[in-house]
């Protein structure tokens, strides 16, 4: 693979669109884990299980929103091993390094960009993505689908990467949700997120009403 910050900055500017989301993680799945761990020190998974494992039940049941090779899954199941977790990712590749963790009950292949059809409104116990409300990837209106399939009262944990937060619309898309009283704003914090480059993320903690 190329130099890490270039494989970085090409994942940043893949548009959102999907075709080449697909093939860019398709080529990174197998060392996607080492290269960030090694070159970045990327801690959002972390940062986003710790803040949604201290609001919900030891057996939660929760969706894992772009869970790419799993790394938010196997947080989760370290601090709570009783949770059950679905994982949802665009990158059927990603998805395939996210099986081999054995931490997810179900994990199927999805467009967080439109309707998540086979979830059902009011379902998840938590919702929680890293990672994904980024530059190039997800944009602020595929946080709808996630408010949706959240039980009222359910925390919805997000990292957003902090050059995104106001650029890309996240900060007033958060902040209108709040204004038409689909969700609760719990905490927003400015988080670790790229530990070796100084890059960080908002970490948002909503609750669904
Ligand atoms: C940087 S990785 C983050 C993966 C994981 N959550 C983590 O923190 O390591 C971004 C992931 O978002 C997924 N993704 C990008 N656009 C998506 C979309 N529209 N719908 C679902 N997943 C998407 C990619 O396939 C990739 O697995």
């Amino acid at each position: 693979m190329d130099d890490e910050n270039d494989l970085v900055k090409q994942a940043l500017s893949l548009g959102g669109e999907p075709d080449a989301i697909r093939k860019f993680y398709k080529n990174w799945s197998e060392t996607y884990e080492a290269d960030l761990d090694r070159d970045l020190g990327y801690v959002g998974p972390q940062v986003a299980a710790e803040a949604l494992i201290e609001r919900i039940a030891d057996d939660a049941m929760i969706l894992d929103a772009g869970c790419g090779t799993g790394l938010v899954g196997v947080e989760l199941h370290k601090l709570r091993p009783d949770l059950i977790i679905d994982g949802i990712d665009l990158t059927p590749a990603m998805l395939a390094q996210s099986r081999q963790k054995g931490v997810y009950r179900k994990l199927s292949e999805a467009d967080l960009m439109g309707p998540l059809h086979d979830i059902a409104h009011d379902f998840y116990d938590g919702v929680v993505s890293a990672g994904v409300f980024t530059h190039g990837h997800v944009g602020p209106e595929g946080i709808d689908e996630l408010v949706r399939v959240a039980k009222s009262g359910a925390p919805i944990v997000l990292t957003v990467r902090d050059t995104a937060w106001e650029h890309e619309g996240f900060r007033v898309k958060i902040e209108q949700l709040e204004k038409d009283g689909t969700t609760r704003i719990r905490e927003i914090l400015p988080s670790p997120y790229h530990t070796k480059d100084e890059v960080f993320c908002q970490l948002v903690v909503m609750e669904a009403v």
